[in-house]
């Protein structure tokens, strides 16, 4: 067998009990297989997986084929009210940034030459022109978002998120834009919801991950850390979820649409259980692209009476409501009951910060009912609190308590 001792494959084992380094000096004739299925293995190749098999086949051309379980995107927390995440597009890669929506499935980025209204600062960034695999449908699109959107056409292009690469990905290529991520670094969304792209005929990006195998486990979760906090930064987690990240067991919930990330819960309650909401239970979908936690007017307006807060302003559906800043840490847990088990939402992730100002994160609306059940959609300030995963294989969706 022949050697060559400059070239060392390093794997960190960490299991329970603290982390081991395995050297493996790669052959030129050895093909050596690492089967791994329990605990967690770390290697230091180029990407943060934790890896499940990994194959090294011929020396001379060190292939490494690494089969990722679990791949971890790295988020920005843009003042506790959206999180997004880098993608690479096109041939060569251009990096964008991208909002992640459960509650969706739209699927779109701002071309370099997108029209926006004039008080944009933010230059786009993705130039069809200069990637190779770039493909024009010549079929329109357009998404509305209440009085904003965007549109343009139809395209195809390869898109990979924490370098897991999907080819033919079809996608909106926004040329004209309404108010839509005007003033911040954002590019465009890629919509986690089911099926088929919101407004086309094509898988969206996550069934095209399963469907062209670069992806085993279709599940994705998500950590949304609290800004002005030491927590770890926030985290999609693709293929699984990250032990690191939460603490206990989740609770799971069986989805009850086979349209949306929607679940049926038992009631709401704030500490203790004296004062019950949605008692005959509720249907709730959870959003990553929602900055507040939506639930019927009737019940939103008792339960942010009981935590002291003041209607401030109404928008549309949208009811706005202030906290007195100082009596935050005093406020009690809002508690969502899930098969049995409560989820207690604290108040350091209802009450949102704002220009000075401390907001319930509570917002009414009316009429929303589902499946004849009051419907709750739960946001950002939610999943603050409960590390979220996403289970499409199982049609269920777990939380655990987040990790602060
Ligand atoms: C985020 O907060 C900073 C500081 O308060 C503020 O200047 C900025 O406009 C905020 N951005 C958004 C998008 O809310
Ligand atoms: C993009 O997809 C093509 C196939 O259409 C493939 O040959 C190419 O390697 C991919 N590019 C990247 C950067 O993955
Ligand atoms: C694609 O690039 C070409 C060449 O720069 C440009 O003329 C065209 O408008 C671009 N398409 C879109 C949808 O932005
Ligand atoms: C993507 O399109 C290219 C060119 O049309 C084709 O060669 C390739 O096989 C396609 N990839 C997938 C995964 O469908
Ligand atoms: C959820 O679905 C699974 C599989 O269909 C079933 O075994 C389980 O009992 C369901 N759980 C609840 C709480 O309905």
């Amino acid at each position: 067998m022949h050697l060559l001792p400059a070239v060392v494959l390093t794997i960190i084992l960490i299991p329970s009990c603290g982390a081991r380094v395995l050297n493996f000096p790669v052959s030129t004739s050895n093909r050596l297989r690492v089967h791994f299925h329990k605990g967690q293995l770390q290697q230091r190749l180029h990407t943060p997986a934790r890896l499940r098999t990994l194959s090294i086949q011929d020396g001379n051309r060190k292939h490494v084929s690494a089969q990722a379980s679990t791949i971890d995107i790295e988020l920005q927390n843009l003042n506790d009210t959206m999180y997004y995440g880098p993608i690479t597009v096109g041939t060569p890669g251009q990096q964008l940034n991208v909002a992640f929506d459960t509650g969706s499935s739209a699927n779109w980025i701002f071309s370099k030459r997108c029209l926006s209204s004039p008080d944009t600062r933010v230059p786009r960034k993705y130039n069809n022109a200069s990637s190779t695999t770039y493909k024009s449908k010549l079929l329109r699109f357009a998404f509305g978002y209440f009085t904003k959107g965007v549109s343009g056409v139809w395209a195809e292009d390869n898109i990979s998120v924490g370098g897991l690469t999907v080819e033919n990905q079809t996608f909106g290529l926004a040329t004209v834009n309404h108010g839509v991520y005007e003033n911040v670094d954002i590019d465009g969304m890629i919509g986690l919801g089911f099926f088929k792209i919101f407004g086309g005929k094509e898988p969206n990006l996550f069934d095209n991950m399963v469907r062209q195998g670069v992806l085993q486990n279709p599940v994705f979760s998500f950590y949304f850390n609290r800004k002005d906090s030491d927590d770890p930064s926030s985290r999609l987690t693709l293929g699984g979820t990250n032990p690191d990240l939460y603490t206990g067991d989740f609770t799971f919930a069986n989805l009850t649409s086979p349209f949306r990330w929607h679940f049926e819960g038992d009631w709401v309650q704030l500490y203790g259980g004296e004062v019950k909401f949605s008692e005959n239970g509720f249907q709730a979908v959870v959003e990553s692209d929602n900055d507040m936690i939506v639930g019927p007017n009737e019940d939103v307006s008792v339960l942010n009476m009981k935590l002291g807060a003041t209607l401030l302003s109404q928008h549309g559906y949208r009811y706005v409501y202030e906290i007195n800043c100082d009596s935050v840490d005093s406020l009690p847990d809002v508690e969502f009951v899930v098969n049995g088990k409560k989820l207690a939402l604290s108040s350091k992730d209802y009450v949102v910060k704002k220009n000075g100002r401390c907001l319930s994160a509570f917002t009414g609306k009316k009429n929303s009912m589902v499946r004849r059940q009051p419907q709750w959609i739960l946001g950002t300030p939610f999943m603050r609190g409960f590390y979220t995963q996403f289970d499409k294989g199982s049609g269920r969706i777990g939380f655990a308590k987040a990790k602060h």
